[in-house]
């Protein structure tokens, strides 16, 4: 018995050592998210004059945590079904927000059949993809996601965000809960409309700045008007977001029906929602099949009033005739359309 008696003390008194120590081993540090300030008032959220404001669906309110959250899921490779793309692999700053390729390669090395479009302003958008087929960034967001972009299952990705301390902290925090398919796409919606073109020299020119761009820039406003660019290419979106048929990708063998698809309306055979400029000396190659690789050709395209055939938008598209000079002014101005842009890749929860 005398053994037992005295090891008893001994056992509490290491017992104890024992509690203490796991008490006082620090916990791995908490992931800290770097949460930026919203670009403007979610409230009333449009950044310049000429912007009507964002419409933000009432179920999914903007907050700067929650777009901080969707900015790592952005640039998260984890999210996609090969772990080898992200959101941003194919939406890049150096190429204007698209990928540089003529179409764009999803997950597995799937070819898809459309070129990546520019991801600027993308907010103020009502409808999305080239034929826009989605009515709410958010239904994009998943789609996008699930599709041949990203190629995932949305319940595997998500059981293994939920593994992810740093990511589970972050969705308990915004959303009261574990990450679900639906707060993965709201959260993904919400980085994108903080992602805003709104400084580039032309913009800077149109608030008062005269010496923000060359006069050969000023010029190649004033054609891009008169050349009647801006019935389509309008406003401080350059873009009116509807649809138009300007010919390329007809004569295909089997061509790309565009918003046909969507709307089955005659009219809209072959159309594709009208892109926006902003950037554009950066995005190439250009339109929906990616089919010409510079600016100026894509330009020269237009000016020829498009490609020739049955569905042509021939009520607003007409071909004008420009000297050497009024062209290359033109595209001066296209190019102070470019905006600065750094990846600003976030830190990522391990
Ligand atoms: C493999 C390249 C690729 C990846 C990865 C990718 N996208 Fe895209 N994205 C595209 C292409 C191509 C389109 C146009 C498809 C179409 O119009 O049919 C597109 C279209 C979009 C649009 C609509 C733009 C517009 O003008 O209407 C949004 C928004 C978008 N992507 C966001 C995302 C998000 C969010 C992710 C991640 C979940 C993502 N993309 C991943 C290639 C990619
Ligand atoms: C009828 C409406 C319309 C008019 C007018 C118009 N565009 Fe476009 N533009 C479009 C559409 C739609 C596309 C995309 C077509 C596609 O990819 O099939 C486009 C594409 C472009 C592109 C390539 C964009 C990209 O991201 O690939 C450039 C550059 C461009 N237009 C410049 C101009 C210029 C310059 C003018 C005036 C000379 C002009 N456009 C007049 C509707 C128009």
């Amino acid at each position: 018995m005398k053994p037992v008696r005295t090891f008893l003390p001994v056992f509490i008194l290491f017992s104890a050592l024992l509690l203490v120590s796991c008490a006082t081993e620090p916990a791995p540090p908490a992931f800290e998210p770097e949460v930026l300030p919203l670009p403007s008032d979610p409230a009333n959220y449009a950044p310049l004059d000429g912007f009507e404001a964002m419409s933000i669906p009432a179920d999914n309110p903007l907050t700067p945590e929650k777009a901080a959250l969707g900015r790592q899921l952005y640039y998260d490779q984890r999210l996609s079904g090969d772990g080898k793309l992200s959101c941003y692999s194919c939406h890049v700053c150096e190429n204007g927000l698209t990928d540089g390729r003529p179409v764009a390669i999803g997950a597995f090395e799937k070819v898809l059949t459309r070129s990546s479009p520019s991801m600027w302003n993308i907010g103020y958008h009502a409808e999305f993809y080239w034929d826009g087929r989605a009515t709410s960034l958010e239904g994009q967001a998943l789609a996008a996601w699930k599709g041949g972009n990203m190629g995932a299952d949305p319940d595997q990705v998500v059981a293994a965000l939920n593994q992810i301390e740093g990511y589970k902290q972050q969705f308990q925090n915004v959303f009261g809960s574990n990450a679900t398919a639906e707060n993965v796409a709201q959260a993904l919606a919400s980085h994108m409309r903080t992602i805003i073109s709104q400084d580039t020299p032309w913009d800077r020119w149109q608030a008062g700045e005269e010496g923000a761009v060359s006069d050969a820039a000023k010029r190649g406003w004033e054609v891009f008007q008169q050349a009647n660019c801006t019935n389509c290419h309008s406003g401080v979106l350059f873009t009116d977001l509807v649809y138009h048929n300007v010919g390329i990708g007809m004569d295909d063998e089997t061509p790309d029906v565009g918003r046909y698809k969507v709307s089955e309306a005659d009219r809209d055979m072959g159309a594709f929602k009208t892109p926006t400029l902003r950037d554009i000396s950066q995005s190439a190659p250009y339109f929906h099949n990616g089919s010409v690789a510079t600016l100026e050709e894509a330009v020269d395209l237009m000016l020829a009033g498009g490609i020739d055939n049955p569905h042509l938008d021939t009520a607003n598209l007409q071909p004008t005739e420009l000297s050497d000079e009024e062209k290359a002014d033109l595209l001066e101005f296209l190019r102070s359309l470019d905006q600065p842009c750094e990846p600003n890749v976030p830190k990522l929860p391990e």
